[in-house]
């Protein structure tokens, strides 16, 4: 039998007057005004330590939302072990089932808990609400109802067999558990990284980023209510190195399903390789890590395109994507247009409390992150090779807000052309028009990470020839658009170099990292 087609799920407007943007507000209001208490999840148990940190909204931080509970070692062994003993059963129940389970949390999410788990991202997170509904709402659902027609897919794959000998795969769960880390910023990767290796047969432990633990709540609560059993997914909070050190001591640690930080992954990755001797199984590691994510603009390229890229790719949501477009390439003799549409676009950008849906620029995720990003702004304004041409203004009295900044940088590898910020703040540089070429080389050699790049041009030579030159310069390549907003079924998502494993999230690649297939030859005669 054939499951559902999976089909993007259809993003709503929220205009003024509309049902959805009634409701969400509704929602948003009933969780200012209430204490959430978030416990740790282990075996379907929660689990109030008593030793417990505050939650607030960025764009409001002396307000209280409530606060979540840490784990001790205790907590994250038993976790571990519980997560084994589900396992006995969880990884022998028949793929349908598992698959109805997250269909299910699909409806969930589509329906009953959208309004929820959009407002707790609008006050946890700082979205606004089109970009949780792009993400905590739509992103989510596509991913576990197409990753259940991938792993369908994926079981359907046999090899040849004869009228003597029957192969047949099985393609079993991994050999202990998996561990997933997961980051502020996409509410739908927090529920995707512990939610695709769960569907395929695995169990996990979860540690959502502090900043992401009031969604995470919600995500936890959906996957109660559609289903997965006790034990298969717990999530827990805590010292972050405790916890990593903890998991990665266990014999059955099995894989690890990562996004966050470069050097937190390759520290976790060297730690893994300290331990490899302990293991039973050798660890699937996959993780997507960091970006400094450029647009480069060839003088054929339309001046209005281009700003709208620029725009969008590197101040939605506050530039805090991986795949937020930071490093800008314009050829001269169409700068001074696409300057002026930019100007005026960032102009036009509102900035405030998400709960005014007329702001399209709400706070930074917290003050470690204002502060770096107002360090930097300081450094352009007295360096001689930067200019700061919009913004360039911070306040962090009610929220941490950084105005949508632009450098403009006479120096190829100024600092913040290199330098990951993950914030409103993109550099600029404008190259001659015949220097088309080497533009294209510095643009590959001047970054360690190669996630997101896009070209903007009408000259075909000259997309073909950034094509081939940008070959590893980035594992989402954008010709003619902006570098952020991957769409689960259409754009598998995910960089290599210092980005990660590349193993595209929202795809079979992805889902096959959580399998050990067996193959099974019977012999009739
Ligand atoms: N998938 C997101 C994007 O494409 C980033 O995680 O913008």
């Amino acid at each position: 039998f054939e499951v559902p087609v999976a089909i993007n799920e259809p993003v709503k407007s929220y205009a003024p007057g509309s049902p959805e943007r009634e409701e969400v507000l509704n929602s948003y209001k009933e969780l200012y005004n209430s204490k959430i208490n978030v416990p740790i999840y282990i075996n379907g148990e929660k689990i109030e330590t008593g030793n417990t940190k505050p939650m607030s909204p960025p764009h409001d931080h002396q307000h209280i939302l409530g606060e979540y509970h840490l784990a001790e070692k205790s907590h994250i062994d038993s976790a571990i072990s519980t997560a084994l003993e589900a396992r006995k059963k969880w990884s022998k129940m028949p793929w349908e089932h598992r698959a109805a389970i997250f269909l299910k949390a699909a409806e969930l999410i589509q329906g009953p808990y959208r309004s929820k788990i959009n407002a707790a991202t609008m006050l946890a997170q700082s979205k606004n609400i089109f970009q949780a509904e792009i993400d905590a709402a739509c992103e989510l659902i596509d991913f576990l109802r197409f990753n259940v027609q991938y792993m369908s897919e994926i079981y359907a794959e046999q090899p040849e067999s004869s009228s003597a000998a029957w192969n047949r795969v099985e393609y079993r769960p991994l050999e202990g558990f998996v561990y997933a880390i997961t980051p502020f910023n996409f509410t739908a990767i927090a529920g995707n990284l512990p939610a695709s290796a769960a569907l395929m047969g695995n169990v996990v432990v979860w540690k959502p980023s502090d900043s992401q633990v009031y969604s995470a709540k919600v995500i936890m609560d959906v996957f109660e209510e559609a289903g997965v059993p006790a034990g298969v997914i717990n999530m827990v909070m805590g010292d972050p190195v405790m916890i990593t050190d903890t998991v990665l001591a266990n014999p059955d640690f099995a894989g690890i399903h990562f996004t966050g930080s470069t050097h937190v992954f390759k520290d976790i990755w060297a730690k893994i390789g300290a331990n490899i001797h302990n293991y039973k199984t050798y660890p699937r590691i996959v993780g997507e890590t960091g970006g400094k994510d450029f647009i480069v603009a060839h003088h054929t390229a339309n001046p209005q395109q281009v700003s709208t890229a620029i725009a969008r790719g590197a101040f939605e949501f506050q530039g805090q994507k991986c795949s937020a477009a930071s490093r800008i390439y314009v050829a001269k003799s169409i700068w001074p247009e696409v300057k002026d549409s930019l100007l005026a676009d960032i102009k036009s950008f509102k900035m405030g409390s998400p709960e005014d849906m007329s702001n399209f620029i709400t706070a930074v995720i917290h003050e470690a992150s204002f502060d770096k990003l107002a360090k930097y702004i300081d450094q352009a304004k007295s360096d001689e090779n930067a200019e700061i041409i919009a913004g360039g203004n911070y306040d962090k009295t009610k929220g941490y807000f950084v105005e949508p900044t632009v450098i403009l940088t006479t120096d190829p590898k100024y600092t913040t052309m290199e330098t990951e910020l993950f914030g409103p703040v993109v550099t600029i540089y404008v190259y001659e028009d015949e220097k088309w070429s080497e533009t294209l080389k510095l643009v590959d050699g001047t970054s360690e990470y190669a996630l997101t790049g896009a070209v903007l041009a009408t000259d075909r030579y000259a997309i073909t020839e950034a094509t081939d030159v940008l070959q590893n310069a980035a594992g989402n390549f954008y010709i003619n658009d902006k570098c952020t907003g991957a769409v689960v079924g259409q754009q598998p998502f995910g960089g290599a170099r210092a980005s990660g494993t590349n193993d595209k999230a929202g795809s079979a690649l992805n889902l096959l990292r959580w399998a050990s297939p067996r193959l099974i030859k019977e012999t009739f005669v």
